[in-house]
Parts: C-alpha cells; sequence; structure tokens
C-alpha cells in the first residue's frame, strides 16, 4: 500500500471511531435544540465539576496518563491511567479499565468518594504512592450534580456510530472471547 492509500484508511477508520453528529456536536454547529434543557445545564455542571481538566477537547480526553486510584483487583491498579474519551459510553458499558463499574451513576458515586479523599490527602499535605493526579484539586461533584452530569455524558452518544462487530479475525479465533 502506498503511504497515501495507508492515510485515506486510516481517515475512513477514524471517521468511524470519530463521532461527529451527536446531541452535542450539532449543539455546537449552532443547532440550540439538539441538547435538552437538562443537558445544556449538565454541560456547566461538567465544567465546575472539573472533568474537563482530564476530559477536555473535542475527544473528551487530553490522552495523558493520570493516577486517580481506581482501586480494583490489587498492585496492578496503582498506577497512572489514560484518559479514556468520554465518547459513546452507552455502548462501552462496563467502565473503568478494570469494568467493574456497570453503570455510569456509579462511576459518578467513584468520583464523589474521589474529590473528598483526593482533597484530604492533598491539603493535607501527604501523598498517595503513587501521588494522586494534583488535576484531582479541581475536582467538584455533588450527589446532586450527578443526573444533569449523566444528562450532558448522555448527548455524546452518536447514533450513527459504527458498533458492528466483524464476525471472524486472521487469527481464526472466537470473536469477543470464548
Ligand atoms: C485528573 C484527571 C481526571 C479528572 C479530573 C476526571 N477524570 Fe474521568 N477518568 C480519568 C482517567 C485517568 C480515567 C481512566 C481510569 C481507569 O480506568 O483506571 C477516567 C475514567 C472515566 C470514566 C470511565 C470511562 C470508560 O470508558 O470506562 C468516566 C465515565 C469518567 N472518567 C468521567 C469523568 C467525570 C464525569 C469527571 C468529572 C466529575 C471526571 N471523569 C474527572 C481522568 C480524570
Amino acid at each position: 500500500m502506498t503511504a497515501e492509500k495507508v492515510a485515506k484508511v486510516i481517515a475512513a477508520f477514524e471517521r468511524t471511531l470519530v463521532a461527529g453528529d451527536t446531541p452535542f456536536d450539532r449543539f455546537m454547529r449552532g443547532d440550540k435544540s439538539a441538547m435538552t434543557v437538562q443537558q445544556q445545564k449538565g454541560m456547566k455542571t461538567y465544567e465546575k465539576a472539573g472533568c474537563v481538566h482530564c476530559h477536555g477537547g473535542p475527544m473528551f480526553s487530553d490522552f495523558k496518563l493520570h493516577f486517580i486510584d481506581v482501586t480494583g483487583t490489587g498492585r496492578d491498579d496503582r498506577q497512572p491511567m489514560r484518559t479514556p474519551t468520554l465518547r459513546n459510553l452507552r455502548y462501552t458499558a462496563p467502565y473503568l479499565h478494570h469494568g467493574r463499574k456497570r453503570t455510569l451513576q456509579e462511576v459518578m458515586v467513584f468520583y464523589e468518594k474521589l474529590m473528598d479523599a483526593a482533597a484530604e490527602v492533598i491539603d493535607g499535605g501527604a501523598e498517595t504512592d503513587p501521588p494522586f493526579d494534583p488535576l484531582l484539586k479541581h475536582l467538584h461533584l455533588e450527589a446532586e450534580d450527578f443526573e444533569d452530569v449523566l444528562a450532558f455524558l448522555d448527548a455524546l452518544n452518536d447514533e450513527g456510530w459504527d458498533k458492528s462487530v466483524t464476525k471472524s479475525v486472521p487469527s481464526g479465533l472466537k470473536v469477543g472471547g470464548e
């Protein structure tokens, strides 16, 4: 394949991944009715809650590593993880790298608890190993914000997103595991 062809294939592939037709995208393009009133309120709450510090930009990710102490199965969890996108979450449950949060509501509860834990450690001058990401200082999520933030996250789902799963792979292994 020529480099030009490769670039075209990658661009075509990316178009299937980068959701450009969510209610949020239509809202940003000027269609003020694309997002519900609650979703618009949720967008502001999302900013206020400090999510944008890591989940910012068009993909709602800075693609950087952060330690946010998603305690899961063991010591391997105690390391910085790359910020995932928040697009199309409706189709990608369960959540977090260990897949232990079955709903986004559970992820909200995780962040609410994290806010208190991180503030105590960071403000108290103490450190965890590895240290909490300093951006967590901006986290400000209350239980009363959950519904609005969840409504906003729902505006990041693209109905037309290519969710199809291939029937076979070159390795011959069963798609989706045993
Ligand atoms: C300091 C950076 C940082 C901040 C601030 C932050 N996140 Fe995250 N977020 C991450 C990282 C890193 C992960 C991946 C963690 C993992 O899987 O171990 C993540 C994972 C998630 C996931 C799971 C996505 C998936 O596909 O499994 C959701 C949902 C999420 N964050 C929403 C939020 C919301 C809502 C806020 C604001 C209340 C927020 N995040 C604030 C860094 C951050």
